[in-house]
Parts: structure tokens; C-alpha cells; sequence
């Protein structure tokens, strides 16, 4: 960074008037944000463009005026996207930056286009606009990952695996309605990021400092330029509030818990020990000592990505909580969080929808796993209820006995023989093995939103026209 245009002594010419000697250089480091916020220069570009043509429009500053701004602004932008743009820490931040080499390019022109407005109402359009397209950004990735997890859940709708409690097996389900349980999350995920979008996108410019201006803005137009859908109707609130960025970081914490979870499972499915899938070499790494090994180190970074994402989320609502209205410079350290959350966020959506993509699932490792552990009990119990008439109660602990045979016998549940079954209960009959088998077991669970394969297809079906 350079220190241009102004030297170390000298006060700050933007807002230097009364000032007769320049800041400490301690005090000009905590107090810059340049380092961080010059990623907002193309919203905080576009917002002064619109500025300018309102001003303009509204007769408060001359056409050549406004159309001198409006192409210096260009030039500006175009330095920063060529990289040879002189950013400077004593000129605080991209708002002044941008402003300082507008005047260095056009001259006297550039010190109209800050009327009726203050950095204040300038950096919430700026966040708001960023934000905005994050939330464009997270709803992306998630189509992205949805279609990942459908394609998934297609393909096996009715391979059998384990369903699980307390990790222990509970009960057979299918790979499609597992996939699909993600699919409801992050379909969930989606909408978060759709509402917060829709309730931040109101436009803060015009409110000025804090109490509006004296001059005749007309908001609704810079607020259509940028794409609001209205200004805001409250100056203070305009530039003092950060619940859209609390929101985005919200939707963005639940949705990691959610990318962590899936994580958890697919570190743990792709174990020795478990073998369900298979992961792609795309999305494995190696071990520099042990040459047999296989990591699933994407899942791991991605499991542990809710780490800084809820962190930057308590750390925004503790710097936000107390501030009296209306703005305070606590709320410059709204930046970072979000940056990093976000930039994680949207790292962790990549990863998970082409781990997804590349996945194997294993089907005889799940279908092999999934009749162990005595997975069919329940269903061993219903048929007690249903074609014995016993209690629910009963069939339970008449089952339990049965489990307890099994187990002393070392065998699965549909392995005892008739006999021994009628030793512990004298109702059950033949027909009761057709509803031992994983597959009996799965079928039968028909309920809406059940595991039964046809419903799993039911909710395919539907997933696949919500996102044509
Ligand atoms: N860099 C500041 C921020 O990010 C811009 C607003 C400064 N406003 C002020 N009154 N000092 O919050």
C-alpha cells in the first residue's frame, strides 16, 4: 500500500478540516479497513453511479458533472480489476479510495458526488449488495449439491443399508431415502437463503449519516438502479442495523451443520470398518508414512468448516448487541466475519456437490451391514401385533427373547428355526420370515415420507420437478 495522496503528518483530506495534524500510526491501523473492505469496490462503484445519475436527475448536480463521475468511476474500476489500482491505508477505506482517484482523474467534479450521502448509508448499500449476492451464491451452490444428492438417491433408491440410533443399528432404509433426508436439509438451507435475500433487499442509500438529507433525493431510483426492491423507510435503522448480515450468517451456520453432518457420515462410511463408499481419488489424499491409506480429507475440512462459520456468527451478534443506534465504528468489523464465513461456506457447498457427484456407494457393503445387528426385530414384533394379536408390549418382549435366542445362537433372526420360534411364542407361524429379510423389511415401510422404495421415488419425483 502507498500512502498517496497525502503524507504521514498532513490530516486526512476528506475529512481533515478541522483536524491540524494527521493520525498516529497506531491509530491509523486500527482504524482502516482497506485491507478487507476493497472487496466491496465493484458495489461500492456501482451504488456511487447511481448516486451520481440521481443527483443529476434531481437537478442537484450539473449532467457533465454527473457524466464525468459516472466515467471516472469506470476508470476506477477498471484499475481496480487490472491490479494497478494505489490503494492506500491513510484514505481508510474503499470508500475513499475509490473517491480520492475519482478526484485525481476527473478533478474538481468528483467532490459533488458525496452530496447527500455519508459513508454511513454508502458502506450498508455496499454490504447489503455484497451480501445479496452471496445469498445468490449459497442458493446456487445448493441446487448444485440437491441435484448431487438426487442423482445419488435415484440410483439406489432401493438398496438397503442400516438405519441407525445412537449409531447403532436400528432398523434397514435405503441409500435413496438417507440421500434424500440431506436433500430436505439442504432444500431447507435453500429457502433460508431465499427469505433473508428477499427481506434484505431494501435499499439503505439516501438515508445519509443518519436523519435523511435536505436534499431532494429520490430514492426509489437509485434504490431500482441497484436492484432493490425499495428504500428503506427508517434513516436510523437504514444505517445502524447488520441483521441481514446476521441473517446470511445464520442460514449459513445451519446449512454448515448440515454440509457437517453428511461429512461426519461420509468419514465414517468410508472407513475399513464400514466400507458403504467409496470416495473418488479426486477427493482423497494420501499419507506421507502409511502407503495403504485412503483420507477423506475434504469431508474432514468441510466437517470442521462450521467451526469459523459460527464463530464469525457469534462475533457479529456480540459487536452488534448494545450498540446504541445509530451508526458506530464497532460495526466495521462486520466485514471480515462475513468475508470468511461466506468464502468457507461457499468452499464447503463446492466440495460436498462434487464429492457427491464422484461418490460410490457400495451396495452389497450396505445391504451385508444392514441385516446385522437384528435390524428386522421390529418388523418381527409388528407381525407378532398383526397376525398373533398380541399387544404391542408383548410382542416387544417376546422379540426380545427371540433377539436373546439369536444371539446366544449366533445367528440372525430369520436363521432360528420354527420350532425354536414357537418355543418362545406358539402363534408364529411360516409366514412370519416374510418379513425378516431387509428387503421385506424396507418394502413394507409405506407411510408417507417412509423408507419404503416407492415413497423415496415418490419424493424423487417431486424434489426433480421443484428444481426443473
Ligand atoms: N469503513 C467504514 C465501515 O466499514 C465506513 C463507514 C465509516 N463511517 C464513519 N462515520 N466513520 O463501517
Amino acid at each position: 500500500m502507498t500512502d498517496r495522496p497525502q503524507t504521514k503528518d498532513a490530516a486526512n483530506s476528506m475529512w481533515g478540516g478541522r483536524f491540524a495534524a494527521g493520525p498516529d500510526a497506531i491509530m491509523e491501523a486500527i482504524n482502516a479497513s482497506i485491507g478487507f473492505d476493497r472487496r466491496l469496490y465493484a458495489q461500492d462503484i456501482r451504488g456511487s453511479r447511481a448516486h451520481a445519475a440521481m443527483l443529476a436527475a434531481q437537478g442537484i448536480i450539473s449532467d457533465s458533472d454527473a457524466k464525468a463521475i459516472g466515467e471516472g468511476l469506470l476508470t476506477v474500476l477498471s484499475e481496480i480489476e487490472a491490479g494497478n489500482f494505489p490503494f492506500s491505508t491513510a484514505l481508510e477505506d474503499i470508500h475513499m479510495n475509490v473517491e480520492a482517484r475519482l478526484k485525481e482523474i476527473i478533478g474538481e467534479p468528483a467532490g459533488r458526488l458525496h452530496t447527500g450521502r455519508s459513508r454511513n448509508d454508502q458502506v450498508a448499500t455496499d454490504f447489503r449488495l455484497w451480501v445479496r449476492d452471496q445469498c445468490d451464491a449459497a442458493i446456487a451452490g445448493l441446487q448444485a449439491l440437491i441435484r448431487a444428492a438426487l442423482a445419488q438417491a435415484e440410483s439406489g433408491a432401493d438398496w438397503v443399508m442400516p438405519g441407525f440410533t445412537h449409531l447403532q443399528t436400528a432398523q434397514p432404509v435405503t441409500w435413496g431415502h438417507h440421500m434424500m433426508a440431506y436433500v430436505e436439509m439442504f432444500g431447507r438451507d435453500l429457502g433460508r437463503f431465499r427469505d433473508a435475500r428477499a427481506r434484505m433487499n431494501e435499499s439503505p442509500l439516501g438515508a445519509a449519516a443518519l436523519a435523511g438529507t435536505g436534499y431532494p433525493l429520490d430514492r426509489a431510483m437509485t434504490a431500482s438502479a441497484l436492484e432493490f426492491d425499495r428504500p428503506m423507510a427508517n434513516s436510523l435503522d437504514a444505517v445502524s442495523d447488520r441483521d441481514f448480515a446476521l441473517e446470511f450468517l445464520s442460514a449459513a451456520s445451519i446449512c454448515a451443520v448440515h454440509l457437517s453432518r453428511l461429512a461426519e457420515e461420509l468419514v465414517i462410511w468410508s472407513s475399513a470398518q464400514f466400507r458403504f463408499v467409496s470416495m473418488s481419488d479426486k477427493w482423497s489424499t494420501g499419507s506421507s508414512i502409511m502407503p495403504q491409506k485412503r483420507n477423506p480429507d475434504a469431508a474432514e475440512l468441510i466437517r470442521a468448516k462450521i467451526g469459523r462459520i459460527l464463530g464469525a456468527t457469534v462475533a457479529l451478534f456480540t459487536v452488534m448487541k448494545g450498540l446504541p443506534l445509530a451508526y458506530s465504528k464497532d460495526m466495521q468489523e462486520d466485514k471480515e466475519q462475513v468475508f470468511d464465513a461466506a468464502d468457507s461456506l461457499m468452499l464447503a457447498l463446492a466440495a460436498m456437490g462434487g464429492m457427491l457427484s464422484d461418490l460410490t456407494a457400495n451396495r452389497a457393503n450396505m445391504e451385508a451391514a444392514a441385516s446385522a445387528g437384528f435390524s428386522t426385530a421390529t418388523d418381527l414384533a409388528d407381525w407378532l401385533v398383526r397376525e398373533a394379536g398380541l399387544p404391542f408390549r408383548d410382542a416387544h418382549h417376546a422379540t426380545g427373547a427371540l433377539v436373546a435366542l439369536a444371539e446366544k445362537k449366533g445367528c440372525d433372526l430369520d436363521e432360528l428355526s420354527l420350532a425354536e420360534m414357537q418355543s418362545v411364542n406358539p402363534a408364529i407361524n411360516q409366514s412370519v420370515y416374510s418379513v425378516l429379510g431387509v428387503h421385506n423389511s424396507v418394502a413394507s415401510r409405506q407411510s408417507y415420507g417412509g423408507t419404503a422404495p416407492d415413497q423415496v421415488r415418490v419424493q424423487i419425483t417431486r424434489w426433480k420437478e421443484r428444481l426443473a
